[in-house]
C-alpha cells in the first residue's frame, strides 16, 4: 500500500481508537489538451495520474460528520443535519467551514438526497500524495475518494458519472470555486495507459488509448511549485469573458462557435474578448484534432498541437506565467516532442511528451534554467496514465 494509504489510516486510527470500514482512494490527473473549454461545453482529453487521495472512513452510530486530514492540525465536526445550514457557500464568500474540510463535507451535503435515510454519521480521514495547488486535481481527488467511500456505505449506488457530477457540486457550490466538471471526470473514469473523450455538454466520454510505452514515451510532469486557487481571481474572470462571448455571438455556449465563425465574432467584441473567444474555439478544434492524430499515428505525432495550445493559453487566454513558460520553452528547446501547461492555469504545472531515454538531459535543463531565472526550485516527476477510484481495503 502507499504511503497516502498507510497514513489515512494512521491518522483514522488516532482520530477514532477503531479501524476503518474501509478505504477508497481516487486518483489527481493530467490534462492532455483542451484547457478552460470544459465550462464552455466543450472536448477536453485528460488522464488519471498515479498520485491518489486516501480516504478511510468509518461509520458512527450518531449522526455527526468528523473529517481529518493530513494537512490540517484540528479535525472539522457537523452534524449531518445541520449540512443545509453549512451549504452552499454564497458566491463570492469563503466557506463557513475551514476551506479543506468543504471539499469532503460538500460531496456529504451533496449526496446526502440520494441516500436518503440511508446517511448515518460518519468519520473520515484523509491523506493524499497528489500535489496541493499544482493544476493536478487535488481538490477532484479528495471528492472523488470520499464520494466513492459515501456511496458505498450509504448503499446509493450512483454510476461513476452521477458521482462526478456529485463531486463538481461540492466543488462549485461548498468550496465556491466555478469550476467545469473536467477534474471529476478525470479522476472518475480514468483508465491505465489512455486518455478520457469528454464532450463536456453530454457528459459522452470515450476511451482513446494512448500508447505512451510502445511509442518509447514520457510524460514529465513540472511542477513550477508557484500555487493557485480558482475560487478567486483570473479563473472567474475567464469564466465571465467566455460567457460575455458566447452572449455577443447568440449562442448558448462558445461550444457551438467553429473556427470558421471567428472572422465575424472579431467584428462583435472588444480584443480581449475576442482572444478569449479564439482560445476556446481553437482549442476545441485541437483537443479532436489531437483525439484523431492520436488514432491514426499515436502519441509522437500529437506534439506541435501540444505546443499550439501553449501559445493560445499564454497569448489569447492569458493564463500562463513565466515559470510555466519558461519550463516549456525549455522542454522544447531539450528535446520534447511536445510540452504545454495544463490545468486552470496562473501557477501549476507544465507536461513535456519526451523520449524516455531523454528525461534526465530534459530534466537537468529545466531546474538549471529556472535556477538562472531566480525561480523557486521546480519538482519535475513522471506521470503514466492511471485507473480511477477503488476500494483498497
Ligand atoms: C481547473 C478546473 C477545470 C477546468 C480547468 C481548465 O482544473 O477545475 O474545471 O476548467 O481548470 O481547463
Amino acid at each position: 500500500m502507499t504511503a497516502a494509504h498507510d497514513a489515512a489510516v494512521d491518522l483514522f486510527t488516532r482520530l477514532t481508537g477503531r479501524t476503518p470500514d474501509g478505504v477508497w482512494s481516487a486518483p489527481g490527473r493530467v490534462n492532455l489538451i483542451g484547457e478552460h473549454t470544459d465550462y464552455n461545453d466543450g472536448f477536453v482529453l485528460p488522464f488519471a495520474i498515479p498520485q491518489r487521495t486516501v480516504a478511510a472512513v468509518g461509520r458512527r452510530a450518531d449522526r455527526r460528520i468528523r473529517v481529518a486530514s493530513t494537512f490540517a492540525d484540528e479535525p472539522v465536526e457537523v452534524e449531518l443535519d445541520d449540512l443545509d445550514r453549512v451549504f452552499p457557500t454564497p458566491a463570492g464568500t469563503t466557506p463557513a467551514v475551514a476551506e479543506w474540510a468543504a471539499y469532503p463535507l460538500g460531496v456529504a451535503w451533496a449526496l446526502r438526497a440520494a441516500a436518503a435515510g440511508a446517511a448515518t454519521g460518519l468519520d473520515i480521514a484523509i491523506a493524499s500524495d497528489v500535489p496541493v495547488g499544482a493544476g493536478l486535481s487535488s481538490s477532484a481527488a479528495i471528492e472523488g475518494a470520499t464520494a466513492t467511500a459515501l456511496d458505498d456505505l450509504w448503499g446509493t449506488g450512483l454510476d461513476a458519472v452521477s458521482l462526478a457530477r456529485i463531486g463538481r457540486t461540492a466543488e462549485n457550490e461548498a468550496v465556491g470555486a466555478p469550476t467545469g466538471i473536467m477534474d471529476q471526470m478525470a479522476s472518475m473514469l480514468g483508465e491505465s495507459d489512455a486518455a478520457i473523450f469528454l464532450d463536456c455538454r453530454s457528459l459522452a466520454t470515450e476511451v482513446v488509448p494512448l500508447g505512451m510505452a510502445d511509442a518509447g514515451l514520457a510524460v514529465l510532469v513540472m511542477d513550477t511549485r508557484v500555487t493557485h486557487a480558482h475560487s478567486t481571481g483570473g479563473y472567474r474572470e475567464r469564466r465571465a469573458a467566455c460567457e460575455r462571448g458566447a452572449a455577443l455571438l447568440g449562442v448558448p455556449a462558445l461550444r457551438d462557435v467553429a473556427v470558421a465563425d471567428l472572422t465575424r465574432a472579431e467584428r462583435l467584441m472588444d480584443d480581449v474578448t475576442f482572444r478569449r473567444v479564439r482560445h476556446i474555439v481553437t482549442e476545441n478544434q485541437r483537443v479532436q484534432d489531437t483525439v484523431a492524430t492520436l488514432r491514426a499515428r499515436g502519441p509522437r505525432a500529437i506534439g506541435d498541437l501540444l505546443v499550439a495550445s501553449h501559445a493560445s493559453m499564454r497569448d489569447d487566454f492569458e493564463i500562463s506565467t513565466p515559470e510555466l513558460d519558461a519550463a516549456v520553452e525549455t522542454a522544447l528547446t531539450s528535446g520534447a516532442v511536445g510540452a504545454r501547461m495544463t490545468g486552470g492555469g496562473f501557477g501549476g504545472a507544465a507536461i513535456a511528451l519526451v523520449d524516455r531515454d531523454a528525461v534526465p538531459l530534459l530534466a537537468d535543463a529545466v531546474r538549471a534554467r529556472f535556477t538562472a531565472e531566480g525561480f523557486v526550485a521546480p519538482h519535475l516527476f513522471e506521470v503514466s496514465p492511471s485507473a480511477g477510484p477503488r476500494r483498497d481495503a
